[in-house]
Order: C-alpha cells, then sequence, then structure tokens
C-alpha cells in the first residue's frame, strides 16, 4: 500500500448478528480515511467453535467487503487466547505460575509457550488461515499472536529449560562456575536438579534467575517462529509482525527482531496526566527504541486509544488535537502506521468502556470520530513519507538483558537504581540539542553513530567493551556512567578493575560506588579552568562512584567536576579522556538533569563532536524535531507539545540544497518563511525538500 497505514483493531466477529452495523462501519472507515483493519484478534472462538470445525465464512465475506471497499486487512493469528473447549479438553495448555499453582480458563494469553497440545492446535488453526487467506489481496500483513508476554513453570518448560541450559553450558560444571553455586552451597550435581525460580524456592542464584528469563524469552521467539513457521509452510509468503509493549521488560524484544519483517508497537500514554511534554518525551523515546530494532526502518504503531483507555488508573480524554498529533509523532520518529484500538467499542465485557472510533452511541456525529477523521485526512496528505528511513546520529544503549541483571542482583541501592532516569536524561540532553536518538542494544553495529551514550552499563558482554574501544579509537565519542562494566553475561563478577575492558578508553578504574539515602546529596562541581568551560555546579544523588585516574600512554584523563561532598569531596565526578582518534567521557554519578543540558550544549559546539543537525539547538522545551529520508528526499518534522508558541532556527539552504517546502502545516500562517520560523502549541508542521544527488 503507498499509504501510511491507517486504522485499527477490529472485530466484527461481535456483530455478525447485526449486520446493519457492520455495514455501517464500512461506510464511516470511508468517512474517517481508515485503509487497514487488524482482524482476527481474540478470535478462535468464532473461527474454531468446536474442535477441528472451522467457521471462516464470516472472516472472508468481510476480508472480501472491506477489501472492495479500498480497506485492507492486516489478519492475526488467533493464539492470544484459547477457547474454553481447548482448555477443558487439554488443561495441560494452561499455565503453571511461579509459585507452581496451575491456572484455571480465563483472560486471554493464559498458555504455555511450550505444550505440545496448544503448538499443534495454533499449528493446525494457522495452517488453515494462511491456506484461505495467505494470498489474499486484501490481506497486507500477518500479526501474529498478540502481545506476547508471561510465562509458565509446568513440567514442559521445566524440562526445556534444562535442555536450554544443556545446550548453553555443556556439562553442569560450567553450570556451576558460571552461577557461582558455590555460595551458600547451592551446586547442582546434574542438569535435571534444575528448576526455575521461584518466590517459595530459588532466587538467590542471579544466575539462574538471568538464564530462565533469555529461557522465557527463546521459548516465546521460538512458539513465534512457529506459528511464522505453519504460515510460511502453508505458502504464504505475506510480511509478519507481532505487537509490543511499553517497557516491557520481561520479554528481551531485541531477539524478536530478526523473526520479523517489520516491527510494531502499542502505546497507551497517559496524555494530561503529566506536562504533555513530558509524556511526548517519554513516548518518543518509545519509538525510538522500536524504530532502532531495525536500525531506522520504519514501524508499524499497531494500537493506540483514539480517546481514554479503560485500563489506567485514570481514564483521561485526549483533549481536541491529542489524537491527531500522538498519530504524528509515531509518523515523524519512523512509523509508517497510525492505528488505533478498537475501531468499535464492544457492548460488553472486560474493554466495554475503552476508547474507540465508533462508540456505542454508534453515530459518526462524535467529537471523537470527528477527530479520527481529520488525522485520517492529514495522514493521507503526508502519504509520500511512508518507507523513509531514519538516520541518527547517536544512539544510547537500551539492553534488556542489562536491566535483567542488574535490577535483579543486591547492589549499591536496593531501593530505586534510577535506570529509566539515567537513560532519560541522556536522551533528552541529546534530543534537546536536535538530534535523532537511537535506543539500541548493547549488542547493536555501531557504525555510523558519533555519539554513543550507555547509562548504567552495568553488564559487558563477550566483545562490547573491544566494540566499544574501536568505537572511541576510530573518532566516536562516548559516554558512559557510573556502574558500567561490572559483571560478565551470566551475572559473575569481572576480577582486576571495572569498568572491565575499557579502563583503558576510559582513563580511570573505579575503586567504590556509594549509595545514597533518599534525602542525600552531593554535588558536581567544575574543576578550574577545565576544557569544556563547564560553569555550573549540580546536585548528584542515588549513586556516587569513585574512581582512581589511570596512566595510559596516551593523553592524561582531565577532570572535569569533583565532588562537592562528603569523604570523597574533591575526586573526580566528570572525567574526559581524549584515546585514539576519539574521546571518552565519564558520568560518575546521578546528576542531575540540568547538568546534562550543560554539558550537550558545549559538545555539539565542539569540533571533533563533528554532528549536523537541520534545526539548531538548544530547543525550546516542548519542541520536537524528526528528520526522515527517501534516497531523494528528506522530510522534518516538527512538533510543539510545549506550554507555548516557540520559534527555531532552521538550517539555512546552502548553494546546493533545495529550499524548504511545507508539505503539511495546522494553520497557513505558522509557518513563515524565511528566518525564524514559530509554532503554536499542538501544532505540527512538516517541511520537505529534495537531496542534492550525490
Ligand atoms: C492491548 C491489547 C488490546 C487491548 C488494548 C487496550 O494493547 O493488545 O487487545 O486490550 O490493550 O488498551
Ligand atoms: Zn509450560
Amino acid at each position: 500500500m503507498d499509504k501510511i497505514l491507517y486504522g485499527g483493531d477490529y472485530n466484527p466477529e461481535q456483530w455478525l448478528h447485526m449486520p446493519e452495523i457492520l455495514e455501517k462501519d464500512i461506510e464511516y472507515f470511508k468517512k474517517a480515511h481508515i485503509n487497514t483493519v487488524t482482524v482476527g484478534v481474540f478470535s478462535w472462538g468464532a473461527l474454531e467453535p468446536e474442535e477441528g470445525r472451522y467457521e471462516f465464512g464470516w472472516l472472508e465475506d468481510r476480508i472480501d467487503t472491506l477489501y472492495e471497499n479500498g480497506i485492507s486487512v492486516i489478519l492475526a493469528t488467533p493464539s492470544g487466547a484459547r477457547p474454553k473447549w481447548l482448555a477443558d479438553a487439554y488443561p495441560e495448555v494452561l499455565r503453571v505460575r511461579e509459585d507452581r499453582t496451575k491456572m484455571l480458563f480465563g483472560q486471554r494469553h493464559n498458555h504455555c509457550y511450550t505444550s505440545p497440545v496448544y503448538r499443534e492446535k495454533v499449528r493446525a488453526i494457522d495452517t488453515e488461515l494462511a491456506k484461505r487467506f495467505g494470498n489474499h489481496p486484501g490481506v497486507l500483513l500477518w500479526h501474529i499472536s498478540n502481545e506476547f508476554g508471561g510465562e509458565c513453570h509446568c513440567p514442559y518448560c521445566q524440562a526445556a529449560f534444562r535442555e536450554w541450559l544443556k545446550k548453553k553450558y555443556g556439562t553442569i560444571d560450567a553450570l556451576n562456575e558460571q552461577w557461582s553455586t558455590t555460595f551458600w552451597s547451592h551446586q547442582y550435581q546434574s542438569f535435571d536438579q534444575v528448576e526455575s525460580p521461584s518466590s517459595i524456592g530459588e532466587r538467590s542464584v542471579h544466575g539462574l534467575v538471568l538464564d530462565w528469563k533469555r529461557f522465557v524469552t527463546d521459548q516465546t521467539v521460538d512458539f513465534m517462529n512457529w506459528e511464522i513457521g505453519a504460515l510460511r509452510a502453508a505458502g504464504s509468503d505475506k510480511p509478519v509482525t507481532t505487537n509490543m509493549m511499553y517497557e516491557y521488560t520481561p520479554l528481551n524484544y531485541a531477539k524478536f527482531a530478526d523473526s520479523l519483517d517489520v516491527i510494531s508497537w502499542d502505546s497507551y500514554p497517559a496524555w494530561h496526566k503529566r506536562e504533555t511534554a513530558v509524556t511526548a518525551e517519554d513516548t518518543a523515546m518509545q519509538h525510538d527504541l522500536f524504530r532502532s530494532m531495525k536500525r531506522g526502518q520504519p514501524f508499524l504503531l499497531m494500537e493506540s486509544s483514539p480517546s481514554a483507555t479503560n485500563w489506567q488508573p485514570v481514564s483521561k480524554l485526549r483533549r481536541p488535537g491529542m489524537v491527531k498529533q500522538a498519530a504524528l509523532q509515531a509518523i515523524a520518529h519512523g512509523a509508517d502506521a497510525s492505528l488505533y484500538f478498537q475501531m468499535r467499542q464492544s457492548r460488553g465485557s472486560f474493554e466495554k468502556f475503552h476508547g474507540a472510533v465508533i462508540d456505542q452511541y454508534g453515530g459518526c456525529d462524535t467529537r471523537v470520530f470527528r477527530e479520527v477523521e481529520e488525522t485520517g485526512a492529514v495522514l493521507e496528505a503526508i502519504s509520500e513519507v511512508k518507507g523513509s528511513i531514519t538516520k541518527a546520529q547517536a544512539a544510547i544503549f537500551y539492553d534488556t538483558e542489562n536491566i535483567w541483571a542488574m535490577e535483579e542482583a543486591k547492589g549499591p541501592r536496593n531501593e530505586g537504581l534510577f535506570r529509566k532516569e539515567a537513560q532519560r536524561k541522556l536522551y533528552h540532553g541529546l534530543r534537546r540539542m536536535g538530534l535523532d536518538v537511537d535506543m539500541v542494544c548493547m549488542d547493536a553495529d555501531l557504525t555510523g553513530y558519533r555519539i554513543v551514550a550507555a547509562p548504567m552499563a552495568y553488564m559487558f558482554r563477550e566483545g562490547f567493551a573491544e566494540k566499544i574501544e574501536t568505537f572511541v579509537r576510530e573518532g566516536g565519542i562516548f559516554l558512559l556512567t557510573y556502574w558500567s562494566g561490572v559483571v560478565n553475561e551470566n551475572d559473575l563478577c569481572y576480577l582486576g578493575g571495572r569498568p572491565y575492558g575499557l579502563m583503558d578508553v576510559m582513563g580511570l578504574r573505579s575503586t567504590e560506588i556509594d549509595g545514597l539515602y533518599d534525602w542525600e546529596e552531593n554535588h558536581a562541581c567544575p574543576t578550574a579552568e577545565n576544557s569544556l568551560g563547564l560553569k555550573h555546579t549540580y546536585t548528584c544523588r542515588h549513586l556516587c562512584e569513585l574512581v582512581q585516574l589511570r596512566q595510559t600512554d596516551g593523553a592524561p584523563t582531565e577532570v572535569l567536576m569533583t565532588y562537592g561532598d562528603d569523604f570523597y569531596a574533591g575526586t573526580p565526578v566528570v572525567t574526559r579522556h581524549p584515546y585514539g582518534r576519539g574521546t571518552a567521557y565519564a558520568i560518575l554519578a546521578d546528576i542531575e538533569p540540568a547538568f546534562y543540558d550543560e554539558f550537550f550544549e558545549i559538545l555539539m559546539e565542539r569540533p571533533e563532536t563533528a554532528v549536523s543537525c537541520l534545526v539548531k539547538g538548544p530547543l525550546p522545551e516542548g519542541l520536537e524535531v524528526c528528520r526522515r529520508e527517501h534516497a531523494d528526499t528528506e522530510y522534518l518534522f516538527l512538533q510543539n507539545f510545549g506550554k507555548e508558541t516557540c520559534s527555531f532556527d532552521l538550517k539555512e539552504a546552502d548553494e546546493e540544497e533545495q529550499v524548504w517546502q511545507v508539505l503539511y502545516e495546522e494553520n497557513p500562517d505558522s509557518y513563515r518563511k524565511p528566518g525564524t520560523q514559530t509554532i503554536r502549541v499542538g501544532e505540527t508542521v512538516v517541511l520537505k525538500r529534495h537531496l542534492p544527488i550525490k
């Protein structure tokens, strides 16, 4: 399809007894510029009402009718929830919880990914679906299951886990060594003794907990691949996706990427709970995270609410304009789809009060519908951005295994590591300077980035330190924070000093780390005549790392800031170390956000940083700038999530460059040329220009 996908989750099976509703749906979809709907999510009961009896007629009728009306379908496999008959006939499909209690039928996503029967039943229905619809011209994409999640501790899963461990470690001695089981006499004599972590059993062996989490991810990916395999074997080669969730750390999503043709995720920001700019930035970071899973390729916003949700503590309405602004934000950050949950609000059960494009009143003369319609028109008008990519110059590590290990460990602070805040401060600092930012896992290829930041990179897996060393030596700017380079991939502490493998690059060795009580503060004070010209003093909280500078063959380590208080007053808290052709900065404490603002403002001006931005930072509060490009055109998205009209300086076109044209603007007079531009609260402007032929 050459348009941005617009539409959302649609469950016609809830309305089969009311054909007039189904007819209205089509009429309203067309009115609202809907071109894509997701069908089949949780439809197993309607598709296979009895074991082996498939009822696909209604679905075929819907897919055909939608297609005739210019609406394509994302077809889901139904494995996200299973029918009652299945759970009754084969109780093994139901999960066992970590406390070893067996679940009853109910909810959704309550099934074992290992169970052979579950796999067989899923494969059977997926095969039938693929045979019937797998080459239908109206089917765009397969949507595998729905929001994979959770874990199962049944005997099948225990056995599979032991196999997984055997494959990883080979011998039980190797496992014992990596898990450090001599501690508390927890040695295993054979793989058969290993059991998954449990609140009534073992949780103190961190290597076990970590490997279990890895296994859960691998088993979920294996299940997903099993489903994809069924579709392929039945002759469908349509692309596949699965919808992921916000900050869902129980699974390591990075491991899903290779199996999928396109990444998609479900975004439900609590708009209007905090300042819009704060919520917008948090959402932006997630968009960037999902986009980065396929390095800059477009992703899909698979779900979002056109109104309130019904599962957040407070079901807040989207204020006028917010639906459109949120949809455009996804596109700005690299999405090729903006889809809703849901098209038509259900009459009963769990989600009857969740926002929908068409509500229970049933007309199209509603505020929400009008906003959806307006948004559809805008997305249609900017269709040409579809397929364009994002090329970020900066990357921040976001690594799920690192998070697992760090958060499970009993360490320097067991009541809040403020890990996410550390990441957010870097993200804000870089974005504020006008940069697009990738959020990548620690295995990512760093080619093409100018700045790479590693907040709390506790776990250095094999090869990580070497990769960073190369990056810096070859000219990159690298930022590393406290509590980094501490353990290997099995959570075994490195001997000989940390950050492991990077002490020469950083020009220091970490000696101790101080956990601060909530009410405690230290300070980061600039040193006289520091080469960056840092001027201000900032508060440090939560974690303060102490280091010893290291004499290397190259340039000495410069201390840019020192602690202001406590017995380590006067010792380094921010350092700079030129290494090879690049520079490594260490930020050794949890310093307040304002530090990052000053730091990045200075860093951007330095010639060695060598980044170029179309809009020069620092950007005013709430202004988001994103760039996408095709081979011959670049697009600039500007969105004001702030509280005031703001102005920005667009980099002037040099001789070879074309002048910017407006692809979309909210109000015809909001974008004025030339000179300084202004953008009002809640507005979006999309600019474009042709790129010089290289
Ligand atoms: C998730 C699910 C949907 C629906 C929405 C409600 O994202 O995938 O089926 O339950 O939440 O917000
Ligand atoms: Zn199981």
